[in-house]
């Protein structure tokens, strides 16, 4: 440890991810100073895992500030929430103008935008910067959404490119995204689209294990084997690997003993809540909310299975039998990367709704550019994704470009089999459904809202609009027909 020079970034909080930042800015040339609430915690890093690097360390949270460079820049890698505002609170009396704050953590957006306003207001700068990579990530290369002023971020750049992931091409996984709490905000959005990934990817393994009866290892054997083709993803990668994990207790495939009820701190529920009130939908998001909402009521689940019947074992044994394996894993491929690109136009076009009304100015093209390597969603198909943007920025939905529309027409066919199919045998995929729900409404161009606004204007005398005519219309529906 050397606290001589004055230290160029200083992290605040030094649970895992704040730790492996710390190391990956170190690693990268930057000197850094470290503080956290316990100094015991801050003792055991800098003669643990820091020990013999270029790390200095505060005791208290003045003296951590002095051993950093003006303007200061400081990463509070704390839990979102309270203890983030509390940091913030303690830390401007002790800062002077033009330094930075930068919020690491998964703060919900709103926040970042009222800590913002606030912290400016004390003529320092605040950024919410979203990290997506877990821990590894931030260790090695994450992928990084700062959102705040922009000579903050020209301030921040040098660091943040250097610490951030690199992308196949060589470009580093990081921009500047716009102001306020843009940059969380993005961070939500690629939590939602993780959340809608992580459920269809589980819904595929469900079919194959009902209709195909296949084991876990089998299973893990096909999704290594999508992961060469144009669903490669870290997602995809991660899922043959944990389905073809064997427990080394009872020999047994460990994803066969693990419980299923899935958790979730929170994001993808914000990323639907947002979107429901921007009322930009995205039901594969929604869905895959939900999924774990519903996996979370095992109790209920298991005694409902009692109760309650899926369609005739014999109808399902007869349909089953009848399946040719290979075409059923060729007709799941091509329906997973359709649902995926029809949950992506969903969340990219919530960005570009947010961007409308926030008036962020978001740069769609340069989003999926950073999420191409270093965060959880990376994968293959983010580089067509940013290359559809880049050359229609005003596209106004995904599914709609013209280098999407054959794969998402042909692969539209192939989730519908995969849909029907998983109805009759009963087992549900509400983000395969979603994602082609979403689709066929979005293609139709006569929906059935006429009679919904016959409804609302029988019974509310909420007036409608005609096809035939101009203007706005009521009728006394009830009313005795004039003879
Ligand atoms: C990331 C992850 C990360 C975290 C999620 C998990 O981008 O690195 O998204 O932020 O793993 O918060 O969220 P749930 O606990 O809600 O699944």
């Amino acid at each position: 440890m050397t606290t001589t020079a004055a230290r160029h970034v200083g992290v605040i909080g030094l649970a895992v991810m704040g730790e492996n930042l710390a190391l990956n800015i170190e690693r990268n040339g930057f000197p850094i100073a470290v503080y956290n609430r316990t100094w015991e915690r801050t003792e055991e890093f800098i003669n643990g895992r820091a020990s013999g690097l270029n790390v200095a360390a505060g005791k208290t949270l003045p003296e951590f500030v002095a051993l950093l460079e003006r303007p200061r820049r400081i990463i509070i890698m704390v839990k979102a929430g309270a203890p983030v505002d509390a940091v913030i609170a303690e830390l401007i009396p002790l800062l002077q103008e033009g330094d930075m704050i930068i919020d690491g953590g998964n703060s919900l957006f709103i926040d970042s935008e009222r800590r913002s306003k606030e912290v400016e207001a004390a003529n320092l700068h605040f950024v919410g910067m979203g990290i997506s990579g877990g821990e590894e990530g931030a260790l090695w290369g994450p992928s990084l959404m700062p959102g705040g002023p922009k000579q903050a971020y020209i301030l921040l750049e040098p660091m943040l490119q250097a610490i951030a992931a690199k992308a196949e091409d060589g470009e580093p996984c990081v921009t500047h995204i716009g102001p306020g709490g843009s940059g969380h905000y993005v961070k939500m959005i690629h939590n939602g689209i993780e959340y809608g990934d992580m459920q269809l990817i589980a819904e595929s393994y469900d079919v194959m294990r009902h209709a195909l009866g296949m084991t876990a290892p089998q299973i893990a054997a096909v999704f290594a084997e999508w992961n060469k083709g144009p669903l490669a993803s870290y997602l995809i990668e991660i899922t043959a690997e944990v389905l073809a994990y064997t427990d080394p207790e009872t020999g047994a495939p460990l994803v066969d003993l693990i419980l299923d009820t899935a958790e979730q701190k929170g994001t993808g529920r914000w990323t639907s809540q947002n979107a429901l009130e921007l009322g930009s939908p995205i039901p594969t998001i929604d869905a895959a909310v939900f999924a774990r909402t519903m996996s979370s009521m095992k109790e209920r689940r298991v005694a409902a299975s009692q109760a309650l019947k899926g369609p005739n074992p014999e109808d399902i044994a007869a349909m089953t039998s009848r399946i040719d394996p290979p075409r059923l894993l060729g007709y799941l491929e091509r329906g997973l990367l359709f649902a995926k690109i029809s949950s992506y136009a969903q969340g990219m076009a919530l960005l570009r709704a947010a961007s409308d009304s926030y008036n962020w100015g978001l740069d769609l093209a340069e989003i999926a550019r950073i999420w191409r390597a270093g965060c959880i969603i990376r994968a293959e198909l983010l580089e067509p994704i940013r290359a559809a943007f880049g050359a229609q920025p005003d596209l106004e939905n995904l599914l709609l470009s013209i280098g999407f529309l054959d794969i998402v027409n042909e692969g539209a066919g192939a989730c519908r089999s995969v849909v029907t199919l998983a109805r009759s045998i009963g087992v549900p995929v509400p983000a395969h459904s979603a994602s082609l729900d979403y689709f066929d409404s979005y293609r139709t161009a006569a929906l059935p809202a006429n009679l919904t606004q016959g409804q609302r204007d029988y019974f509310g005398a909420h007036t409608y609009r005609r096809i035939d005519k101009p203007g706005i219309f009521h009728t006394e529906w009830n009313a005795e027909p004039a003879s």
